[in-house]
């Protein structure tokens, strides 16, 4: 029988759109799943959406929609994204599905009829933002929430309670004798020292909204709903059937419950008690990651600076995108998202690394063997970079079975950099003016089966690109070849390498707007079809050919008529540079000069000059028009001039 494992997201609130966290945990978990996969386990990936609680129902009356209404709406675009960014789960569970509610029930009852849960009354202060209760001794200033800073209510109802403080003792045996359960170790002394300070009871019911999963009808009490976190934690065994179907629960426990630090005390302290209480094994471990912020800054949607995830798959590549995230910080640290950043990762280490480790065999083995590539003298010239690269793979897996992925991936570009510097090392085009074409065939070879190697072990997180680079090698992916390549280091058959255009063309200036604020999580909806039939025939571009034309906000500072011309206006506009630009715009029939000055529009900037009525004019201004006339386009807010729109 195969081995299994079972990987997992957190359910993600639908009070919000998908943002960079979102999409760091979900690659990494992608990542691992894909990992489990080519080492041939079975694996179950789980990701999906947390709808209830007082949270999602207060966000939904504020947009006049009914929280189900809402969740879906906002469900919808966490399943989208993951599905454009190929995220390869197995399922995607809503905490609203009738399966998840009844798994709930049945655990609630369960734990009930262990003894474990009952009935008392609440008194203490709830923060809606992080669904949490805090004691008075844990509030900041008085009465606000100690992780998010918002104000906290006052909640005095009637509650069920989980006899938390029962299971204290077993928590720390667990913490104790499972080294590595909770990850990274340092997370794990915070989650230890926590546990030790005393556990009370938890209140797990709440009365004073509906928005949630009600009690079992045993209970015979439908004035409470679950406590959100009751009902989201369980999902990671609903969605195995627990409860109802349970044709999936052979995949429990959980290899890995992938977490952000804010909620690792939900998952390394409450779930585990919750699971003590069913009965149920728990997972062998819980890996909270740090948080990410955007130049420097905490991300909030007030300063408008929240990293749209899309839009740097977009611009960027999602397979850079996903390097990026996963090299850049230590796991468990927090992590500073810049485009310098990511333009620094995509240029050096996989363009100077491993792209032009490619271009060079293709480049090599084209001139000194019309690209045949065959590894029998490899052994007998190469013994020391084949000794120090088996020493550096030896335990490489280890890092990224305890989810250092930065320590994983540096390991693996310390083996490409052992290929890079034998090229320059035996100068093989040295060797072939000197008739010894034995050598330089060998060492194209050792290169190429260094590159074989390093591919299959980075695959998990750039898939699509090591396969582009495996298929010109002449092989795939897969569990057959990793057991081949990597575990019994074969080396590759004699093959015909093939050429590919370059992976990872050099990227000079930032492809984003900073800050990314405005635009859109998913594709806009198609337009409606009567619409659709005025419009002309659009042909697809690439984000290339967009981000060819130079847009930027420009400040009109003089406007005048053009004697002569009825249509045309000239215009004199800042764009930021030495002086402003001269242009001429046929929009006198619809703007008098005085309403213009003064006022911003888009600029097509690098637009070739023209000389129009014997004038020349540097750019063109963008304007929407239909039946009704003609409009110019603007920034919503006043921006500086030159700033740059896309
Ligand atoms: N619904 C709960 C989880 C229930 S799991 C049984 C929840 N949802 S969330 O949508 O608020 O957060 C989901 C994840 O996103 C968390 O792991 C959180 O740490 C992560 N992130 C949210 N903002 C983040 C950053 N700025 N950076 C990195 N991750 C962050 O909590």
């Amino acid at each position: 029988m195969s081995q299994k494992a079972y990987i997992t997201t957190p359910i993600y609130y639908v009070n919000d759109v998908p943002h960079i966290g979102h999409a760091y945990t979900t690659i990494i978990a992608d990542t691992m799943a894909r990992y489990y996969r080519l080492k041939g386990y079975e694996t179950y990936f789980l990701t999906g959406t947390d709808e209830h609680g007082q949270k999602i129902e207060e966000a939904a009356k504020l947009r006049n929609k009914t929280p189900q209404a809402y969740a879906d709406e906002i469900s919808g675009k966490f399943r989208t994204l993951w599905d454009e960014f190929e995220i390869s789960y197995d399922k995607f569970i809503r905490t609203t599905d009738a399966e998840h509610k009844a798994g709930v029930q049945k655990a609630f009852q369960v734990m009930f009829d262990k003894g474990d849960i009952y009935k008392g009354e609440y008194e203490g202060h709830y923060c809606v933002s992080c669904e949490t209760f805090f004691t008075d001794t844990q509030l900041v200033d008085e009465d606000k929430c100690p992780d998010c800073g918002k104000l906290t209510r006052l909640v005095k109802e009637e509650s069920y309670f989980f006899k938390l403080s029962k299971y204290q003792e077993e928590l720390i045996k667990w913490y104790n004798n499972d080294e590595k359960c909770v990850l990274p170790r340092g997370k794990k002394n915070e989650v230890i020292s926590f546990v030790k300070q005393g556990l009370r009871d938890l209140s797990i019911t709440r009365t004073s909204f509906d928005w949630g999963v009600k009690l079992p009808a045993s209970m015979n009490d439908d004035k409470h709903v679950m406590y959100v976190w009751l009902d989201a934690l369980l999902n990671y065994t609903t969605a195995l059937g627990y409860g109802t179907d349970e044709k999936n629960m052979d995949f429990w426990p959980a290899t890995m419950h992938l977490v952000g630090k804010d909620i690792l005390r939900f998952h390394a302290i409450y779930w585990p008690a919750f699971l003590m209480s069913l009965g149920l094994a728990l997972p062998k471990h819980v890996a909270a990651h740090g948080w990410w912020t955007r130049n420097g800054e905490k991300m909030s949607k007030s300063k408008g600076n929240v990293v749209n995830p899309k839009e740097v798959a977009d611009a960027y590549g999602l397979e850079n995108f996903r390097y990026f995230m996963l090299r850049e910080v230590p796991f468990g640290q927090d992590g500073d998202f810049s485009q310098k950043a990511l333009m620094d990762r995509i240029n050096s280490d996989l363009g100077n690394e491993l792209g032009n480790l490619l271009n060079r065999i293709i480049g090599m083995s084209g001139k000194y063997s019309n690209g045949v590539i065959n590894s029998k003298d490899v052994t007998t010239f190469h013994e020391n970079e084949l000794s120090a690269v088996d020493e550096i793979l030896k335990n490489v897996e280890n890092n990224l079975l305890e989810l250092q992925t930065n320590r994983y991936l540096e390991e693996l570009w310390k083996v490409l950099s052992i290929a890079n510097q034998a090229i320059t090392v035996h100068e093989p085009w040295v060797k072939i003016k000197e008739g010894k074409t034995e050598q330089a065939l060998a060492l194209v070879a050792l290169v190429s089966n260094i590159l074989a190697r390093v591919s299959i072990l980075l695959h998990p997180v750039m898939p699509k690109t090591t396969m582009t680079i495996t298929k010109a090698m002449g092989f795939e992916i897969n569990t057959a070849s990793y057991d081949k390549i990597v575990v019994r280091k074969t080396f590759l058959d004699e093959f015909t390498i093939e050429k590919v255009p370059p992976l990872f063309p050099r990227i000079e200036e930032e492809l984003m707007a900073q800050p990314a604020e405005t635009a859109p999580v998913v594709a806009p909806q198609q337009p409606a079809k009567k619409e659709k039939k005025e419009t002309k025939n659009e042909s697809i571009i690439t984000i290339d050919q967009f981000f060819a034309t130079a847009l930027k906000v420009g400040t009109i500072l003089e406007a005048s008529i053009l004697e002569g011309s009825d249509r045309l206006l000239k215009l004199k506009v800042d764009l930021g540079e030495a002086e402003p630009r001269q242009i001429v715009a046929g929009i006198r029939e619809y703007y008098t000069p005085e309403e213009l000055i003064n006022t911003q529009v888009c600029v097509v900037a690098n637009l070739k000059p023209a000389t129009i009525k014997g004038l020349l004019s540097q750019g063109m201004l963008l304007a929407a028009k239909d039946k009704e006339g003609l409009c110019l386009v603007r920034p919503e807010h006043p921006r500086q001039s030159g700033a740059s729109i896309g």
